[in-house]
């Protein structure tokens, strides 16, 4: 094993004290290695399009402060706790922003972005793992740190890594954090409606950010995909990037958009991410009514209102119909597999990078960026 780096006594990290002011970059104590934990050179962390309003509070995202915000990131391990085995100094690892509780793995929070739905979660986030990566160091739980394979990604993918460490540096390299964060959540969801090789699944609405990461993570899993949506001219550009994706665009009338999902074959899976707006939309009947017999449905949106269900098809066909918050421990594991077997291909983004004390420009150019064709992140 290669012994622990040293770890400089400060280091310098993006500070929310609270959503009424502005995030400020101060130098704090540099986080050390304990049991259970590895501390992490932070290369790059990623901004979501929507991380301006988790932080100005408009999202009213709740979490405790003050706090060093965050979300995944890439980086290099420096050191870890004495009962690491498999993590150590230098490892490139991917570092996964949705931390369970060692003991009931049901509690989850987002490290610096939501301290999750339980009283469990709020509890989790308050102390051990409350800091996140935005920011030189992090310390995180050994489980979320996930080694990439270096010489798989460079020497037979050709992703151009040939020193990791510099990936977000570097822009003639095509492989981005920003891309492995969206495409884990659509694959929590699929994975859990067991979408397999050779079927269709529908994705709702498939215009959106992770939408569109849901289609490409379907298409990696070997399906064909029935790409749904309001907007036809975006739908139309998707359709056209593969022979695989086919398009339906929300019309208001339920029997005749159920029709034209059916006319393109038998009908698998249903995968929905609406936002909140969408929820009087009538694209949640018309997918559930297109279902073959035993389909399966998966609800990851983030809808607030109730939603009606056409219960009768549900009962009479067999209907399964399930709820995902983001991913396991083993999806993360299989997505990384999925890129590293070459089957999910990464890149193709224009990534801005931004210092931390570039913050705000950072959060602003997220905020007009699509996750997708562009991304921001940070290096700090
Ligand atoms: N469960 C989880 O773990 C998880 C994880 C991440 C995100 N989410 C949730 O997923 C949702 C989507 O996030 P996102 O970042 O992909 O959002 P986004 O980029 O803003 O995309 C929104 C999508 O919804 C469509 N849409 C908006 N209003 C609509 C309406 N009234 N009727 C039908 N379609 C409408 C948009 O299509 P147009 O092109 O027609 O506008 C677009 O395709 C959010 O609610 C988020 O909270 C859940």
């Amino acid at each position: 094993m290669t012994t622990n780096q040293q770890i400089p006594k400060t280091h310098r990290a993006l500070v929310l004290t609270s959503t009424d002011q502005p995030p400020e970059v101060k130098t704090i104590p540099t986080p050390q290695p304990g049991p259970g934990s590895a501390v992490v050179r932070i290369e790059a962390a990623n901004i979501l399009t929507y991380s301006k309003y988790i932080y100005n509070g408009a999202r009213k995202y709740p979490f405790p402060t003050p706090l060093v915000i965050g979300s995944s990131a890439l980086g290099r391990i420096v050191a870890t706790g004495p009962d690491a085995v498999l993590l150590e100094a230098g490892k490139f690892v991917f570092v996964d922003c949705f931390v369970r509780a060692r003991d009931d793995t049901a509690s989850a929070f987002l490290l610096g972005i939501h301290e999750g739905h339980t009283e469990k979660s709020k509890k989790l986030m308050q102390g051990e793992w409350r800091d996140a990566t935005y920011a030189e160091y992090a310390k995180l739980p050994l489980e979320s740190c996930y080694p990439l394979n270096e010489e798989l990604l460079v020497g037979k993918l050709g992703y151009k890594m040939e020193d990791l460490q510099e990936i977000p540096r570097n822009d003639e390299i095509d492989i981005s954090e920003a891309d492995l964060t969206r495409l884990m959540v659509p694959y929590g969801g699929l994975a859990d409606i067991n979408l397999k090789l050779g079927e269709t699944v529908v994705i709702a609405p498939a215009t959106g950010d992770f939408g569109r990461a849901a289609v490409k993570v379907a298409l990696a899993m070997g399906a064909r995909v029935i790409a749904m949506g309001r907007n036809s001219e975006l739908l139309a550009k998707l359709a056209a990037s593969d022979e695989r994706i086919e398009w339906v665009q929300i019309t208001g009338d339920v029997q005749e958009d159920t029709k034209s999902l059916q006319a393109f074959g038998t009908v698998d899976a249903y995968f929905d991410i609406s936002p909140r707006e969408a929820s009087k939309s009538t694209h949640f009947k018309s997918c559930i009514l297109a279902l073959k017999h035993s389909g399966r449905a998966c609800f990851m949106g983030g809808l607030l209102d109730d939603l009606a269900i056409p219960l009768r098809s549900v009962v009479q066909k067999d209907l399964k119909l399930c709820g995902k918050w983001m991913y396991s421990r083993q999806n993360v594991k299989d997505l990384i597999g999925l890129v590293e077997f070459g089957a999910l291909k990464l890149g193709g983004q224009k990534v801005d990078k931004f210092s931390l004390d570039d913050w705000e420009k950072g959060f602003d150019t997220a905020a007009g960026y699509s996750g997708i064709d562009e991304a921001a992140i940070f290096v700090p």
